[in-house]
């Protein structure tokens, strides 16, 4: 069993609901995930050890929140290099948040990140609970497979 962090920044909530159901949906695939604020993260120390993570922000004016963009300079130092991630949040229209976070967490932290970010606007929209938690199981899955390949290199003669 993995431990998947799911960090987000939120301004009225949406953002952090759509975080509970992504939790929700590793839980279900027989894992942990732990649900935290980015604001209540302050050292990379705290950002390491986990098996998978998920980051979302809410967009607002076109940008991720501040302290998501502090958050992601933080976890640059925090040594996430090859582990599976994906990227979520809130968005009215546009969502560019996600889009850049995702593209943070492949590019700049080299993590191994799911193909796509998680395009949900709101988790009250028909539907939203069910694309949060299969985004869930999606990187659980991920960190299973992940697992497996590497177990795998660690037995080879
Ligand atoms: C002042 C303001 C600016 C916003 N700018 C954008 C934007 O540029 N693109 C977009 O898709 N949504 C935008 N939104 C919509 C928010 O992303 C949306 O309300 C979202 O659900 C907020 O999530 P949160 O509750 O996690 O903060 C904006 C909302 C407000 C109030």
């Amino acid at each position: 069993m993995g431990t998947i962090l799911v960090a987000y920044a939120s301004r009225t909530g949406e953002t952090l609901a759509i975080a509970e159901l992504i939790a929700e949906g590793v839980r279900l695939a027989g894992h942990k995930a732990e649900v935290r604020s980015v604001a209540a993260v302050k050292t990379a120390a705290e950002l390491a050890g986990f098996d998978g993570y998920a980051f979302g922000s809410a967009t607002y004016h076109g940008e991720m929140l501040p302290a998501m963009k502090t958050f992601l300079f933080l976890a640059e130092t925090a040594g996430l290099e090859g582990k599976p991630g994906g990227a979520f949040g809130a968005f009215g229209w546009s969502g560019e948040a996600n889009d850049r976070i995702h593209q943070t967490m492949k590019h700049a932290l080299k993590m191994s990140v799911a193909p796509d970010p998680l395009r949900l606007k709101s988790s009250r929209l028909g539907g939203g609970l069910q694309m949060a938690q299969e985004y869930g199981r999606q990187l659980a899955r991920k960190l299973e497979t992940q697992a497996g390949s590497s177990k795998g290199a660690e037995e080879a003669p």
